[in-house]
């Protein structure tokens, strides 16, 4: 099975089990949201409906976050998993939230169109660190002069023995929050196939692709808020 099969088997419970499995939910979405918010809100002014790409947005938690932050804004979603979108399209319409789903891979070319802010959450370590990087580079090209791209991320430890530290104080934390045994059990399943990178290296890849004012904005352990600009014209 695949990674993205298991997301599409996952997508009917998924939106359950999320403020056990991130510690620091409320945290890392919100402050993703912070960064996408100023070009969202320079679009409004200037009389442009906000546009948001989000990569692997699955069942549209943070597009629905983004979307609830700037009303009006426009939020095209993609991700390789039809079940999870499907769930997405749900959620964002109970909302109101203005949107366009893609069903394509993060490796193939993004959807045409100028984006004001591009924003990703735990998807992106599913590519290797090749990927990663073609993927910063493209992400740049689709973003308006100006337009941010934040990735709320599972990151790796520096070192192998801050890796270890990660995952001993994730499981101590999910299982004080109510995880039991089977939940765990479904999160390693789906982990096996994560590529994480440590955050130092991606912000220096962003600012290989030309990306400017990165930043890590947020940091709990495992769980970190990474971007930059694009220099505005
Ligand atoms: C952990 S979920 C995150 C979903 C959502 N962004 C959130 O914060 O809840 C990862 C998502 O990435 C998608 N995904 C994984 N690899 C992908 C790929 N190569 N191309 C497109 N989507 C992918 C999965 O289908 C899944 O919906």
């Amino acid at each position: 099975m695949s990674v993205v099969q298991l997301f599409e088997a996952a997508a009917g419970t998924y939106d359950q089990s999320r403020r056990r499995l991130i510690p620091c939910f409320d945290e890392f979405y919100g402050t993703a949201v912070d960064v996408s918010v100023p070009p969202l809100r320079a679009a409004l002014a200037a009389g442009r409906t906000p546009e948001v790409l989000d990569l692997g947005a699955g069942t549209g938690l943070l597009s629905a976050l983004v979307g609830a932050a700037v009303p009006g804004t426009r939020v095209t979603l993609l991700d390789a998993a039809p079940a999870m979108l499907a769930v997405a399209a749900e959620h964002l319409a109970a909302r109101g939230v203005p949107h366009r789903i893609e069903v394509a891979d993060l490796a193939a070319p993004l959807p045409a169109g100028r984006y004001d802010a591009v924003v990703s959450a735990l998807a992106v370590h599913h590519l290797d660190d090749a990927g990663k990087r073609d993927l910063y580079r493209r992400i740049h090209d689709v973003l308006v002069p100006g337009g941010v791209f934040v990735n709320a991320e599972q990151v790796a430890g520096p070192t192998p023995a801050l890796d270890r530290r990660y995952a001993e104080v994730w499981l101590t934390q999910i299982s004080a929050l109510g995880s039991d045994q089977e939940e765990i059990d479904a999160a390693h399943q789906r982990m096996a196939y994560d590529l994480p990178a440590p955050v130092g290296a991606q912000c220096d890849w962003l600012t290989e692709a030309g990306f400017v004012d990165v930043d890590c904005f947020f940091k709990a352990w495992r769980f970190a808020v990474f971007g930059g600009r694009r220099a505005g014209d």
